[in-house]
């Protein structure tokens, strides 16, 4: 009997790519640029499966060119790079990797929190361009994270994680979500459901864990950003495309806001060159998951969903599907 056909798109980690090949036919395109669009449509034309990634872009007009396809597995929890809609009409399953990647990502979220709050890429910069000449009392103080409080906008895995780690630093944390937490849960988490304008309000780091799609991109505009501190700073994690940048780069030059953290930006991997001239912003290429062991869990959770499928069973982190 002919095994199922599986694209992998890009580099993944070994132990994925040993998974798949025990129970399909892959078609392994061991780079790390990915395919180009026309390659990408000549290599799905004949596949059933594909394993991708957040830089592959997967709309209607190349679903329409892949007859074959059934399983869409993403190497991301996030997948505003698939048109999810276009799939389910299509009767193609999307997977993605929840779970996984939520303590590095929090982690990561936390070391950005402490970075523009502390300064610590400034004084770095600072320090290597060889400035050091003496302590002194006033020299590069930054703002207290300890006590301060922190705002988390989408309250799902990461947020709440985010949240765990606030209390180590007895932050005062509020939040506000689709949905309240149980109230247990709000307990253990020591953490407040409020409204998003109260959030904007009274936080001094902002961090945001929501996905991407129409209901949020570009919801932090210069309306939210003006209900903010001039004392507060921006973290995100999440998606570039939540933040309009002409708003946030407006807001960090004048100073309404003081500061920002960014791991994620719209264009990726484009970084508006305004950020690069402000010493107030600390910028990551989107490594809020960048840990061998999570990208490897990663990879092995979007291989295991194309083998359940392929065996037949429940396909397991479906997307687009309640429950
Ligand atoms: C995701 O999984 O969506 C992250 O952005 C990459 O780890």
């Amino acid at each position: 009997m002919s095994r199922c056909r599986v694209l992998v798109t890009r580099y993944v980690y070994p132990a994925a790519l040993e998974l798949l090949r025990r129970h399909t036919e892959v078609d392994y395109r061991d780079s790390r640029d990915g395919l180009a669009r026309d390659a990408l449509t000549e290599a799905l034309r004949s596949c059933a499966a594909v394993v991708c990634q957040l830089t592959d872009r997967i709309d209607a007009d190349l679903l329409d060119a892949a007859p074959e396809l059934r399983l869409i597995a993403n190497v991301a929890v996030g997948y505003d790079n698939i048109d999810v809609g276009a799939a389910t009409a299509r009767g193609i399953v999307v997977t993605n990797t929840p779970g996984v990647l939520t303590e590095s990502t929090a982690d990561l979220a936390f070391a950005l929190l402490l970075a523009v709050g502390r300064r610590v890429g400034e004084a770095e910069r600072w320090l290597r361009a060889g400035n050091w000449r003496q302590w002194e009392i006033d020299l590069l103080c930054g703002r207290e994270v300890h006590g301060a409080t922190l705002g988390i906008l989408g309250m799902g895995r990461i947020g709440q994680a985010v949240a765990r780690r606030a209390r180590g630093f007895a932050m005062e944390v509020l939040y506000h979500s689709r949905r309240q937490l149980p109230e247990s849960t709000e307990r253990e988490l020591g953490a407040r459901f409020v409204t998003r304008a109260e959030l904007f309000a009274a936080a001094d780091f902002v961090s945001l864990h929501l996905p991407l799609d129409a209901t949020t991109r570009g919801s932090i505009g210069a309306a939210e950003l003006r209900q903010m501190k001039s004392t507060a700073c921006l973290i995100n994690t999440a998606r570039g495309g939540l933040v309009d940048d002409g708003a946030l780069l407006a807001a960090l030059r004048e100073g309404t806001l003081a500061g920002a953290g960014l791991d994620v930006f719209p264009a990726e991997p484009e970084v508006d060159p305004g950020y690069l001239e402000l010493e107030n912003v600390v910028l990551l290429p989107h490594i809020g998951s960048a840990s061998v062991a999570t990208r490897t869990r990663m990879c092995l959770l979007a291989a295991e969903s194309v083998v359940a499928w392929v065996r037949g069973e429940v396909v397991p982190r479906q997307v687009g599907v309640e429950g």
